[in-house]
């Protein structure tokens, strides 16, 4: 049976953000997750935590963290890649701390410049420490469905990474459709394979929509019980380190679906259009959702 509700993370302000090359100003940043905090989601990744010069987009996390007006109820997250990270994170008090690292060797080194053996304890002291700090911790296994690098991946190499990053104590795992490559039956066996060895309830589904199979794919993972997704409104999103990794899910077309569903999702749909008409107003493109080139069209 379908879920009755689906919870959506918003991670328009990070994964959405950090491929876009035209700067957007911090206090529009600002703004716009003021919009979004005020649609009904419940878990917004604002920013994160890298090196500024590896993803120059987010140089201004902390001002974004600082600056942005919290709601009591919505979790505020952002992408922490090691201790120095870490620091930054907490000087800007987010709620929860994102650890990311990839099931492939070679996307891995691309991303964060270590070997997955080198991760590991790096992401430990980090996980460790926002715990200290009584936050929770989220965990990324990017390229769990392809590599834009070295193609297919094996399940069980995801299950080996996403084993040792529960065993490292993080509350939730997102599994990353970096490049957008999986399709809806390879979802089904590999979900179905995974949670033989995983909490099914802790795991969330970050699907990105380059080839135009993230709704699909949703929609066989909520068939086999799995009720939380990631997405970016209006469809923005990508990793600069994965050539082709355009286009997360767009929010709003996953919303669109759940609600003709039936499916609850505690999102307003007038205000979810209206935060992002806003952020394209700051762009100089049309967003590519759906949803936004019907409203476009007028
Ligand atoms: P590195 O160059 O190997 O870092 O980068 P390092 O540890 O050797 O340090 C070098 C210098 O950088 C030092 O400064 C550090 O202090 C500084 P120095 O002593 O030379 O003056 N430094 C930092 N400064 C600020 N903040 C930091 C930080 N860390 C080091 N956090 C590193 C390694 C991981 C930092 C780098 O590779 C990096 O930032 N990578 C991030 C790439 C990224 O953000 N990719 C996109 C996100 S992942 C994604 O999109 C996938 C996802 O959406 C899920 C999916 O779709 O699958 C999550
Ligand atoms: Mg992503």
């Amino acid at each position: 049976a379908l879920p009755k509700h689906v919870t959506i993370k918003e991670v328009g302000p990070r994964d959405g953000l950090q491929n876009e090359s035209d700067m957007i100003r911090t206090e529009d940043k600002i703004d716009w997750i003021n919009l979004l905090s005020q649609t009904g989601l419940s878990y917004i990744e604002i920013t994160s935590f890298v090196h500024p010069k590896w993803i120059s987009q987010l140089a201004d996390a902390i001002e974004v963290a600082k600056g942005i007006e919290r709601e009591k109820d919505i979790t505020y997250a952002a992408l922490v890649p090691n201790k120095k990270g870490l620091e930054r994170a907490l000087e800007a008090n987010v709620d929860e701390i994102s650890v990311f690292m990839s099931a492939s060797e070679s996307h891995n080194r691309k991303n964060i410049n270590k070997s997955i053996e080198e991760t590991y304890p790096v992401l430990e002291e980090v996980v460790l420490g926002a715990k200290k700090q009584q936050k929770s911790v989220r965990g990324y296994v990017s390229t769990a469905f392809g590599c834009p690098y070295e193609g297919d991946i094996d399940v069980k190499d995801v299950i080996q990474v996403s084993k040792t990053l529960f065993d490292m104590g993080i509350d939730e795992l997102s599994i990353g459709d970096t490049i957008g490559v999986a399709n809806p039956l390879q979802v089904q066996h590999f979900l179905t394979e995974f949670r033989e060895h995983l909490p099914e309830q802790k795991v969330a589904l970050h699907f990105h929509d380059t080839r135009g199979t993230a709704l699909a794919n949703c929609l066989v993972a909520m068939e086999l019980g799995f009720d939380t997704f990631d997405s970016a409104l209006g469809g923005l999103g990508g990793c600069p380190y994965a050539k082709g990794a355009s286009g997360n899910l767009a929010t709003d077309d996953l919303f669109y679906m759940l609600n003709g569903m039936g499916i609850e999702t505690n999102i307003d749909r007038e205000k979810l259009l209206q935060a992002a008409s806003f952020i394209q107003s700051k762009m100089k493109k049309s967003l590519s959702s759906h949803q936004m080139q019907i409203l476009n069209q007028g």
